[in-house]
């Protein structure tokens, strides 16, 4: 068997052209333009990387973007200032830090700080809790993603064994849940389960996130699988995935590859959370019935997004 390919930058093309173009303009028509802030510290290159992609995707959906810089040696305070700035800052709809963070920033307290509302990220607690509680929320981008590109490519999870390789908070476990949401039978597995072969061996669906090049192989797929490989790595020059594409594709029915599989889709998803945070403070701002003094605005988008309630 050779594997139908799924190509996250076609998924991701279709869902730009088909929901997110016309939301974006339904927006425009009331004279919002959604607005994403990214906050990118220090010089490594692939967050450089990772930030010009969501850049260039935002431009091409016709949203705003912005990154805000700063260097590796900038204190953890005034990372939380700048983000009580942008929490307050009512033209600004969505906002995420780039990650990873210097080793002196604690990511948890400096992702704490981003308001819910303004989450597009889904990293904050409030947001990955009303996941795992099944409530509507903005959910992160690459379980988003993928969630997206099984349905767009027709694997229908219903009843289905879904094996996901990698315990992250902010991929593996939020597709686990994202997965039994769609009632399927899922099995986490990490870098130490003991006999992974075993729990591959009845997947229909399999999620590597585990971070390590090439950890999967086509003999340990079975026949006919649905393979996502979410890892990324520059092995001599050369970008693969955390599965062996070349051995995997000759077992898997349908396979991401790397690069232009999920990286893509996170960078769609992104975009659409960002549309889908304009949404939702604008419908509070409607729901408030009158339109404030400008010097009222931060206040009643705070409290509109119930930014008051939830720091109490
Ligand atoms: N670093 C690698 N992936 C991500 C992501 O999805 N969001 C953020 N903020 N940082 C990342």
């Amino acid at each position: 068997m050779t594997a139908k390919i799924i190509s996250g930058r076609e998924v991701a093309e279709h869902i730009l052209e088909n929901e997110l173009s016309k939301k974006v303009e339904e927006l425009k028509g009331k004279n919002i333009i959604p607005n994403l802030v990214v906050i990118l510290v220090g010089e490594m290159k692939a967050s450089a990387s990772y930030v010009a992609q969501k850049e260039k995707f935002a431009a091409k959906a016709g949203i705003k973007s912005e990154v805000r810089r700063f260097n590796s040696e900038i204190s953890e305070n005034e990372i939380l200032s700048e983000i009580d700035k942008i929490n307050d800052d009512s033209l600004i709809h969505g906002v995420i830090v780039q990650l990873p963070l210097p080793d002196h920033i604690s990511v948890a307290k400096v992702l704490n700080r981003i308001h819910p509302s303004k989450d597009v990220d889904g990293f904050t607690p409030n947001n990955v809790g009303k996941l795992f509680l099944g409530e509507d929320t903005l959910v992160s981008c690459t379980p988003k993603g993928i969630m997206q590109m099984l349905r767009i490519s027709g694997t229908d999870l219903n009843g289905k064994n879904v094996t996901v390789i990698g315990r992250s908070n902010i991929v593996g476990k939020p597709v686990s849940i994202l997965c039994q949401s769609e009632n399927a039978t899922v099995t986490m597995c990490h870098s130490r389960t003991k006999d992974l072969n075993h729990k591959l061996s009845d997947a229909d669906v399999i999620i590597v996130a585990v971070g390590v090049p090439k950890f999967i192989s086509g003999d340990q797929i079975p026949e006919g699988a649905v393979v996502i490989d979410v890892g990324i790595h520059n092995i001599d020059g050369k970008l693969c995935g955390d599965v062996d594409f070349d051995s995997a594709k000759e077992k898997a029915s349908a396979i991401t590859p790397v690069p232009g599989g999920v990286g893509p889709m996170t960078v769609c998803a992104l975009i659409e959370n960002t549309i889908i945070a304009a949404e939702r403070i604008n419908s509070a701002w409607e729901d408030s019935n009158f339109w404030p003094l400008a010097s009222e605005a931060n206040a009643l988008s705070n409290w509109a997004t119930g930014a008051k309630k939830d720091s109490n």
